[in-house]
């Protein structure tokens, strides 16, 4: 990290609004329906990464990681489409996490540039709903990248789409493979949960509603000016 902050990119399910509730909710009914077991705690490891990948994973945490073919597995990813597509439908601008729309307002002000890096296939329509798809500079989305979070490249992508040095970027992520994915970026990471699941990132607030600019910024300048000693 070597240079002035130029940009913000948001990760979207679960840091601009609650999606991360309605895939869990989307996939604990696929699950019911295979009479899998599923829990909050497996849900976690689901948190950004693809529907395909999250699919195996459900599949081996309830022991059917082999009893289903290919194009079986393709169909009830597209089942849990089906519902997470249902329950997106009821998506408003009222629900934008709390301290979001005052983020963005302050990185504005600041004259930065703002972008999403979401892995979901879905963003550009949850985007829609919530009225915020003309905020952003860019948006990348899952269709956009050959490589999925942990893997820097959407983070990068998005980077070069703004044309800004990914070292002067700050990446907000809720899941522990999205701050690996903005490390790996060579970007600033400032996570939304609980500090002693998020050892690797730069900063870790509790909830959106905590998400101060100027209080990043300023944690972002000190470790800037102690990279530079
Ligand atoms: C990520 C979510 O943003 O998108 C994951 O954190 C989700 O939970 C992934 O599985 C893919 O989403 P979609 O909408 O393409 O199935
Ligand atoms: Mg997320």
């Amino acid at each position: 990290m070597a240079t002035d902050l130029q940009a913000v990119i948001f990760d979207l399910d679960g840091v601009i609004t609650n999606t991360a509730e309605y895939h869990f909710l989307a996939w604990k009914k696929l699950a019911n329906e295979l009479r899998i077991p599923f829990s909050k705690e497996c849900n976690e490891e689901l948190k950004g990464i693809s529907r395909m990948e999250s699919l195996e994973k459900i599949l081996a945490c309830g022991g059917r990681k082999y009893d289903f073919s290919e194009s079986e597995k393709m169909s009830l990813a597209a089942k849990k489409n089906e519902h997470y597509q249902r329950l997106i439908e009821e998506i408003t601008p009222r629900d934008i996490l709390p301290g979001i729309q005052a983020f963005i307002s302050a990185i504005k002000r600041a004259s930065l540039k703002l972008g999403v890096a979401s892995a979901s296939k879905n963003a550009l329509t949850v985007l829609n709903a919530l009225a915020l798809q003309s905020e952003f500079d860019c948006i990348v989305d899952a269709k956009e990248i050959k490589n999925g979070k942990p893997h820097p490249e959407i983070f990068l992508e998005a980077a070069k789409l703004l044309n800004v040095d990914p070292a002067g970027c700050i990446g907000i992520e809720d899941s522990q493979a999205g701050i690996k994915a903005i490390k790996a970026a060579g970007m600033y990471a400032v996570a939304i949960g609980e500090k002693d699941v998020f050892g690797n990132a730069d900063l870790v607030v509790t909830t959106t509603a905590e998400l101060s600019f100027e209080y990043i910024k300023k944690c972002y300048d000190m470790k800037l000016q102690n990279s530079d000693k």
